[in-house]
């Protein structure tokens, strides 16, 4: 069975987009692979390609603390981006490169399976809201099946714009309300452990 790490060594060895030229480390991701919200972001910046890690410079920061004012963990959580290599100068995914890379981000959800997919700014949004606007839709939940897809804005956004800001903490709140409508829907259905879960069997927080 495929685990987390062993899409992170593919992800190590990629050469499938012109990314992987630049790049100092690869992000794959990180996060318990019993996590019940996953996070997606838009590509690795500066800071992650230094460390390998995502959301370690300021957007993470703000993403962490946010998250943090809601009783949210970390470590809680998976979190990854929609590229797992730094585009030059943080200029946005191609097209190609996102679909290049595709397959890894679609394995991670596979084997985590995510009750909460929380997508930070347009080019995670994309996937699951096509064609949508971001400053139109986020926050607005899109339940499907078992599993939320929950549009947020990017924190760096957020960073720059106060408005966004001030949106981006209004969206984080209501996570507990739609973790706590996933958890009655879901109250006696157990979850099946991984054995390479690094972290305990953690409740949502
Ligand atoms: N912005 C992202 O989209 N992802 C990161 O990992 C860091 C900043
Ligand atoms: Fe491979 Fe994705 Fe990196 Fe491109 S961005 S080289 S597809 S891991």
């Amino acid at each position: 069975m495929t685990t987390l790490h062993d899409i992170a060594e593919q992800i190590a060895k990629c050469e499938k987009c012109p990314l992987h030229y630049s790049r100092k480390h690869p992000v794959p991701g990180e996060g318990s692979s019993n996590a019940k919200i996953m996070f997606i972001g838009e590509a690795p910046g500066y800071h992650e390609d230094r460390q390998g890690r995502p959301f370690v410079g300021a957007s993470g920061r703000l993403l962490e603390e946010l998250l943090n004012n809601v009783g949210i963990q970390r470590q809680d959580v998976f979190i990854t981006n929609v590229v797992k290599c730094r585009p030059p100068g943080n200029r946005d995914p191609e097209p190609e490169e996102i679909a290049a890379c595709r397959p890894y981000l679609e394995q991670q959800i596979d084997i985590i399976q995510p009750k909460l997919i929380v997508t930070l700014g347009r080019f995670s949004m994309q996937r699951y809201f096509p064609k949508a606007s971001i400053s139109r839709i986020h926050g607005q939940p899109k339940r499907e099946g078992d599993r939320i897809y929950y549009p947020m804005f990017h924190p760096a956004a957020a960073l720059h714009q106060p408005r966004w800001r001030t949106a981006l903490e209004d969206d984080v709140r209501k996570i507990p309300e739609l973790i706590a409508e996933l958890e009655s829907a879901t109250a006696d259905n157990s979850v099946d452990q991984d054995e390479d879960d690094q972290f305990e069997q953690l409740s949502f927080f």
